[in-house]
């Protein structure tokens, strides 16, 4: 009911502005200025995300990475190191602020060290507290540094016949050696064979990885990154792909972008010029098609979640803790909706996407959505503005009666039956009935009359369900699409192209598992 509400209500003066907006057209015969905003009021975003294009998500497409030399040690690879003289992994002990030890039997998170590539053979190592490790003045392995310099910069040497069986190098041209469980030193000349009673050398196990934007760009490094991600850019995506989804029940797409596409053509390392190109095309290519374009500023300074698609280089969220980065993001916002405001496919300008709770704080996205909405509106009056939940946090209503005082403004909410236990053992029928009646409860929720509108930003087909057949996902994308078009502003689905299938919209969609 409350919906019926609202509608009727922002109908009657949609009318009017229709009214008036004809009248100033056919009087004055001026370009239409009420681009951005569709005047019908029962008018939905059916969108589908260009994920892994203008910002890099190795899953997405993971043969974008086959050509970096030494793939495994990508920044933020986490990597823990046995020593085969005691059997044990190096830790920092304390998690940091003190000296490595090689005294723990199993691995976590101070026996983890997170890496930050120099190229393809020099390294540093973050530790838990975000000290690096580094060489003291008498020789020790310590963690003591917030920056690392010099004598935190080390050469991780392979077996080529086991690359499992590593040295490291200082760069005081000794290796570490572990001369005892609690003393670890930097002054092995290492030529003492890779057998397991050489004191200097580590079997490493990598406890995770991140592959996106910096992992690739600093991977490749700068000769290479540029002619790669061109490359991808210019091939991933192209006019036909718009074609096709405007002539498949679509009418919008939702970008993800990064911060650093404001200083194209010059970003600063290790991004790489080119993608504002990209996204200029793609303006193009959605005004011939007749789509809407949602700008989805995914990736913000310092990084709002742990996450590769964040751009985050070892998973420390940055963002928000300085207010040089929400201003800086402000400033991103500001350079996109004054580039294309005029364009009358700009629909929408999200201001980021998943901060992650607790860490980005609710004062934090709010000065953000305050400030941002501010810098869309200097340029366009009638751009939506899309301002994504916090994740992680207990309360989906937090930013409604904020919002509400914002005209244009739109909350966006992901849900995925996955990445949660809850869905763990669910069989088809309960994950049908968890979109019919949780998901519908959830977004109920959200959607509140003179609230702000509602848009589920991100779902996709995909669950935990093992040998479900064609006709369960079809159910399955039927159940969220009749939800989520109950969804004030829209939906957009996660994503156009992807090597798993179910997460590709495109594939999806020519296999007849979707039909819109
Ligand atoms: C990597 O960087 C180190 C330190 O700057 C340098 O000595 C080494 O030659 C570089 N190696 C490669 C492969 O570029
Ligand atoms: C490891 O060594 C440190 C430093 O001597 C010591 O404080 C710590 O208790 C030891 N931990 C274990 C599990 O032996
Ligand atoms: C799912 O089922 C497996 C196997 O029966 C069980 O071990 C696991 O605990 C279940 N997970 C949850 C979250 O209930
Ligand atoms: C879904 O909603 C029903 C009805 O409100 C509730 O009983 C159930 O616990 C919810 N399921 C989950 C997994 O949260």
């Amino acid at each position: 009911m409350q919906l019926i509400n609202m509608t009727t209500y922002s109908s009657c003066a949609k009318k009017l502005l229709f009214i008036y907006y004809l009248f100033i057209i056919s009087s004055f015969c001026i370009f239409n200025f009420s681009y951005g905003r569709n005047l019908n009021p029962n008018f939905r975003v059916k969108a589908v995300n260009l994920g892994g294009w203008l910002l890099t998500e190795g899953w997405i497409k993971p043969s974008l990475f086959d050509g970096i030399p030494n793939k495994d040690f990508l920044d933020g690879t986490q990597l823990q190191f046995k020593s085969v003289t005691v059997g044990k992994y190096l830790c920092a002990e304390l998690g940091g602020g003190n000296i490595i030890v090689a005294n723990r039997t199993d691995a976590s998170g101070w026996e983890t060290f997170k890496i930050w590539r120099i190229n393809s053979t020099t390294f540093n190592f973050r530790v838990f507290n975000k000290e690096f490790v580094g060489i003291d003045g008498s020789g020790n392995v310590v963690a003591l540094e917030n920056k690392a310099g010099n004598s935190e910069t080390f050469e991780i040497v392979r077996n080529s016949d086991d690359p499992n069986r590593v040295r490291i190098k200082s760069t005081n041209g000794f290796f570490l050696q572990v001369k005892t469980e609690e003393l670890v030193t930097a002054d092995n000349g290492g030529n003492g064979g890779w057998g397991d009673d050489d004191p200097s050398v580590f079997i490493i196990k990598t406890s995770g990885r991140l592959e996106g934007e910096f992992q690739i760009t600093n991977g490749y490094g700068p000769i290479m990154a540029p002619q790669v991600m061109r490359e991808h850019w210019r091939t991933y995506i192209v006019e036909e792909d718009f074609k096709f989804i405007a002539s498949n029940g679509l009418n919008a797409v939702r970008i993800p972008i990064g911060w650093w596409i404001a200083s194209d053509p010059t970003p600063p390392k290790p991004y790489v010029g080119g993608s504002l190109h990209a996204l200029d095309n793609a303006f193009l290519w959605a005004r011939k098609y007749g789509l809407k374009v949602i700008i989805d500023l995914h990736a913000a300074p310092g990084s709002q979640n742990p996450w590769e698609h964040s751009s985050n280089r070892d998973g420390t969220i940055e963002w928000g803790k300085t207010d040089d980065t929400i201003q800086q993001t402000v400033e991103v916002i500001d350079f996109l909706t004054a580039r294309y405001a005029k364009n009358p496919s700009l629909y929408a300008v999200e201001l980021i996407n998943e901060p992650l709770a607790p860490e980005v704080t609710l004062d934090m996205v709010k000065k953000l959505y305050q400030d941002g909405y501010n810098a869309v509106r200097k340029h366009s009056s009638t751009a939506y503005v899309v301002m994504s939940n916090r994740l992680g946090s207990p309360d989906a209503t937090e930013l409604l009666t904020f919002a509400s005082g914002l005209k244009g403004s739109v909350i966006d909410v992901h849900y995925y039956n996955l990445f949660s236990n809850i869905f763990d053992n669910m069989s088809v029928q309960q994950n049908l009935d968890y979109v019919n009646t949780n998901r519908t409860d959830q977004l109920n929720t959200v959607t509140q009359s003179n609230g702000p509108l509602t848009f589920v930003g991100e779902w996709v087909a995909e669950w935990q369900v093992r040998d479900a057949t064609k006709e369960d996902y079809q159910k399955y994308a039927n159940a969220q699409l009749e939800v989520f078009g109950r969804a004030t502003f829209g939906w957009a689905y996660w994503t156009l192209k992807n090597v798993n299938n179910h997460w590709s919209m495109e594939w999806m969609i020519k296999n007849g598992y979707i039909k819109l």
